[in-house]
């Protein structure tokens, strides 16, 4: 594990010139048991069916494509009962060699947290202790932008819950209120590029979130509502290669231009279950800076 976790600090060039240390490891969970079988998301119809075969065949294109655009992926054993454990970005944070397990809102989610955090201990990452009440849904809900924390609140994390996290870990983290059902979870309203560019969906969030986050990004990218609800956002950066759920032409024009080239992959079952490509990876190369270093 140590030397796997030095990998971490391999510097690669990014698209706009400067150097990227983030985004070629990820944790993965096979889908296994994954089903619809609660709501806890509109996305989320117990009716609906699920087609198993496909949605295994969709998770395997997806891991093939992001290991072909360089990253390299750990496996986290499938929990029965848990069809959702699939979505790894909800299980914590990871800064570093420090793992922050999440503390999710719904009973049917919780179990998942300790199976995540049993892997983390078992492949050498220290586990931090979770925050007393305060839920907050992994990274998921909090994915970093050039050196700040982005945190989503309001639908399924409590803003609580980052004042908390801020406390304990000196982490600079910019607290963003998500006002529609719809966008549930900020990694489906905003994804980082690089340090000068993300995809944002303004209508996921209120208005003073959005004004902060376009103080933070020099050069937004975006999307349509239409963009945003085929999850364009629900993205994986691998290097140049930006892994999507869906990509209109417009908005691959405006990727092409920032030099990102698009994989589109089907995860359309996944969809069933209110998520796209990013929620089903957890990154594993993410190093948070901190404000005063007291972790
Ligand atoms: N059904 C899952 C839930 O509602 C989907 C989670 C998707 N995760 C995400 N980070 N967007 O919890």
């Amino acid at each position: 594990m140590a030397e796997d976790v030095s990998e971490q600090s391999t510097i690669r060039s990014e698209p706009n010139g400067g150097s990227r240390v983030w985004g070629y490891r990820y944790l993965v969970c096979p889908p296994r048991y994954f089903d619809v079988r609660y709501s806890i998301n509109p996305w989320m119809d117990p009716n609906e069916t699920v087609d198993r075969e496909l949605a295994h065949d969709q998770w395997t294109r997806l891991v093939a494509t992001l290991r072909e655009a360089g990253a390299k992926l750990d496996e986290l054993e499938p929990l029965p009962d848990h069809p959702d454990a699939v979505f790894t970005a909800n299980h914590g944070i990871v800064d570093g060699h420090t793992f922050w397990p999440a503390r999710m809102r719904h009973p049917e989610r919780a179990a998942e947290v300790a199976h995540a955090a049993h892997w983390f201990d078992r492949n050498n990452w220290s586990v931090a202790d979770p925050a007393p009440d305060a839920v907050q849904e992994g990274a998921g809900d909090a994915l970093p932008f050039a050196g700040t924390l982005v945190a989503g609140y309001g639908m399924r994390s409590d803003r609580l819950a980052y004042g908390e996290l801020a406390r304990r870990t000196g982490w600079p983290i910019l607290p963003v209120r998500l006002t529609d059902p719809a966008f549930y979870h900020v990694d489906v309203a905003f994804c980082p590029l690089d340090d000068r560019s993300a995809l944002i969906v303004p209508s996921a969030f209120s208005d003073e979130a959005l004004r902060r986050l376009r103080r933070l990004v020099p050069d937004p990218v975006l999307l349509t509502d239409e963009e945003g609800l085929a999850f364009a956002a629900n993205s994986v950066v691998v290097g140049h290669r930006i892994v999507m759920p869906h990509c209109s032409p417009r908005l691959g024009r405006l990727l092409d231009e920032r030099g990102f080239d698009v994989a589109v992959c089907d995860v359309s079952e996944f969809r069933k279950a209110g998520g796209g490509c990013r929620c089903l990876t957890l990154a594993l190369d993410t190093d948070l800076p901190t404000g005063h270093g007291s972790r």
